[in-house]
């Protein structure tokens, strides 16, 4: 029995993919490339096919017994999806149609989905709690809720098992040093920032410096990315054990604000490097931390590197020697 790792070859699958490989789990990595890279799927089988085609979702199945799916495989740039919103209707909610039509098919019940704390839009109070209204301000985070709601229907209809993980901001990179982040374009603000330490960027851009917090830059939750690939697996062994399909939020709880993250690669990497202050951007809260007890209490999911100073020190040794 194999685990299907859809969108594998991205930077948070292929993180889970080398988890479960870990754990001693069989994983079939299907990615079509189009963000993702071969050189990052190290473990397991790999597919090269696109869930716009039945067809070469079927051979990800063929021959095997796919025992559960995790779906990382959508587009996430927020700017992009208001621009070409058709792009991503069409990716992140028809595209897993498909996929669970493929799953339907071959009697595979259980699906672990990429969520985002971007459903939750402007969120009236921190921290983020499951059940907040949730009122995305974009293409990308209705994308993620519409999917949200088909699984919900799903579960009653045809009895396919989930697991929904809204993630605040995924972050830091294989402890190890084996596999890393690597998104084209960038726009995470820790890879931005080790390009300015690195030299690759001229200067970083800390956008709005008079939101209501300490220090007058905005505040987010960062979560090790290996932090998160051991919860997609204890919601696994969740969803094996007979757990209840169930939403849950996945952040340290804990904000630090972007020019802690400045800060912090200064502390880490002894670089010195140009910070440009500039205004604030169209729909950028000013706080987004997210509550975890809920994964904590049900899931028995504790963050192990939860530290800004480790995820940034992990996410600089990849970066120093990234070989993609
Ligand atoms: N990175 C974050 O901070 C963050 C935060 C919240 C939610 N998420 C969600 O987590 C998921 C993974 O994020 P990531 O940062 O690893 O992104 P990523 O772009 O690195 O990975 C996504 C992978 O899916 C593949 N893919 C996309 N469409 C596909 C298709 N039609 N068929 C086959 N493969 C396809 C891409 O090639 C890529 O390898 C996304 O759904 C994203 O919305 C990410």
């Amino acid at each position: 029995m194999a685990i299907l790792v859809c969108g594998g070859a991205g930077y948070i699958g292929s993180h889970t993919n080398k988890e479960l490989n870990v754990r001693g789990y069989e994983t079939v990595v299907f990615d079509n490339l189009v963000y993702g890279h071969r050189e990052a799927v190290k473990w397991g089988e790999f597919v090269h096919g696109d869930l716009a085609n039945i067809e070469d979702i079927e051979k990800a199945f063929e021959g095997r017994r796919i025992d559960a799916v995790i779906h990382f495989a959508a587009f996430a740039y927020v700017g992009e999806s208001v621009k070409e919103p058709e792009k991503y209707y069409f990716n992140n909610v028809s595209n897993t149609l498909n996929l669970l039509s493929v799953m339907r098919k071959h009697g595979c019940d259980k699906i672990i989905f990429s969520s985002t704390c971007a459903t939750y839009g402007e969120p009236e109070k921190t921290p983020i709690t499951e059940d907040m209204p949730q009122n995305p301000i974009n293409p990308y985070g209705a994308t993620m809720l519409m999917v949200e709601r088909i699984l919900k229907d799903y579960r009653a209809a045809y009895g396919i098992n989930f697991a929904v993980l809204r993630y605040f901001n995924a972050a830091g990179c294989d402890p190890e040093g084996e596999i890393g982040e690597s998104h084209t374009p960038e726009t995470h603000i820790i890879p931005l920032v080790l390009d300015a330490a690195s030299g690759k960027r001229e200067d970083i851009k800390v956008f709005g410096t008079d939101f209501p917090t300490h220090d007058g830059s905005c505040i987010r939750d960062y979560i090790h990315v290996t932090d998160l690939a051991d919860a997609h697996i204890k919601a696994l062994e969740y969803l094996n054990c007979g757990g209840e399909s169930d939403f849950f939020n996945l952040g340290n709880a804990k904000g630090t604000s972007v020019l802690e993250v400045v800060d912090a690669v200064k502390r880490v990497t002894g670089k010195s490097f140009k910070v440009t202050l500039a205004d604030r951007r169209e729909g950028d809260p000013a706080i987004l931390v997210g509550s975890a007890e809920k994964a904590a209490e049900i899931l028995g999911w504790v963050p192990q590197y939860g530290d800004i100073d480790t995820i940034v020190s992990h996410a600089w040794n990849w970066h120093e020697n990234a070989e993609y």
